[in-house]
């Protein structure tokens, strides 16, 4: 493990958090996947036969991101352990998605918990250390409604609107000190999330969909492998749109 770079994502087990573990452990990556405490090892072992990676590559963190207390602790043993962690991906994301005059306080507020705040709780512990090290990389993983809003989302759109603007404060904060802050804003990615929209809702947005087809979750992957790369260190504060041409800014 020495001389490896180690990377934390969160939301591993979903669809995009899978892929973008395969691919980190591809560049040779040690990963710690960040899933819900609500998961186990039974879960973790089905998971890693899933994506096919090498055990040794990854470890498992089942920690509540909407827990700021558990997540500094979390971090700090980690960062104790390690020494550094060179990439945090912010990916955990869920929807409560309803009419806003539908909405309950509790869709609101599980939402932007889990999706915005997470990002204090996840990042706040390691940007120091980051910064101290002077190098890290931190991709927030955004959505393209969190840009265009959707109807239905008003929780979820903020959240991820939210995420942007932290993407672009902490940037300055990080540039004098080798940190990059980047997010990317997938469309409509074929994952579990979009598979259990409803097919009549999900048929009329692919067809407002330029290209006509959803995201695979290994571009999207592809992209973070990017935004991490030495090839991408000027690049901080930006927002990499991945839509199939859906809403072009
Ligand atoms: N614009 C304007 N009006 C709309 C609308 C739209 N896009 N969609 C629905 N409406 C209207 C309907 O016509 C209907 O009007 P009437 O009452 O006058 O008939 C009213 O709103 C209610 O519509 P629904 O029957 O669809 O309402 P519902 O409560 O059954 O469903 C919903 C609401 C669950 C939000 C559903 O509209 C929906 O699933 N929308 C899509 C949400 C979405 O895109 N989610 C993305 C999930 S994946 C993800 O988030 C990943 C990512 O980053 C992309």
């Amino acid at each position: 493990m020495e001389n490896q770079h180690i990377a934390v994502v969160t939301g591993a087990f979903g669809g995009i958090g899978s892929s973008i573990v395969k691919a980190l452990v591809k560049q040779d990556y040690f990963v710690v996947a960040v899933a819900s405490e609500r998961r186990t090892h039974a879960d973790y072992d089905h998971w890693l036969n899933a994506i096919q990676v090498d055990p040794i590559q990854v470890r498992p963190l089942f920690l509540d991101v909407t827990n700021t207390e558990l997540c500094h602790h979390a971090m700090e043993t980690l960062l104790q352990e390690f020494g550094s962690i060179d990439l945090l991906v912010n990916n955990a994301g869920i929807t409560r998605d309803t009419s806003f005059k539908k909405m309950t306080h509790s869709q609101w507020s599980e939402v932007i918990n889990t999706n915005l705040n997470s990002l204090f709780n996840m990042t706040h512990p390691v940007f120091s250390a980051m910064c101290a090290n002077q190098y890290g990389r931190i991709i927030n993983i955004s959505s393209v409604n969190g840009q265009k809003g959707q109807f239905g989302q008003t929780n979820y759109s903020a959240a991820k609107a939210g995420m942007i603007g932290f993407t672009k404060a902490l940037a300055y904060e990080g540039a004098r000190s080798g940190v990059t802050v980047n997010s990317i804003a997938p469309g409509y990615t074929e994952t579990p999330m979009v598979s259990a929209m409803r097919e009549d809702v999900l048929d009329s947005i692919k067809a407002q969909v330029p290209m006509q087809r959803l995201a695979t979750p290994d571009e999207v992957a592809a992209a973070v492998v990017y935004l991490a790369s030495d090839n991408a260190g000027y690049i901080t504060g930006e927002t990499l749109s991945l839509n199939g041409g859906l809403y072009m800014q």
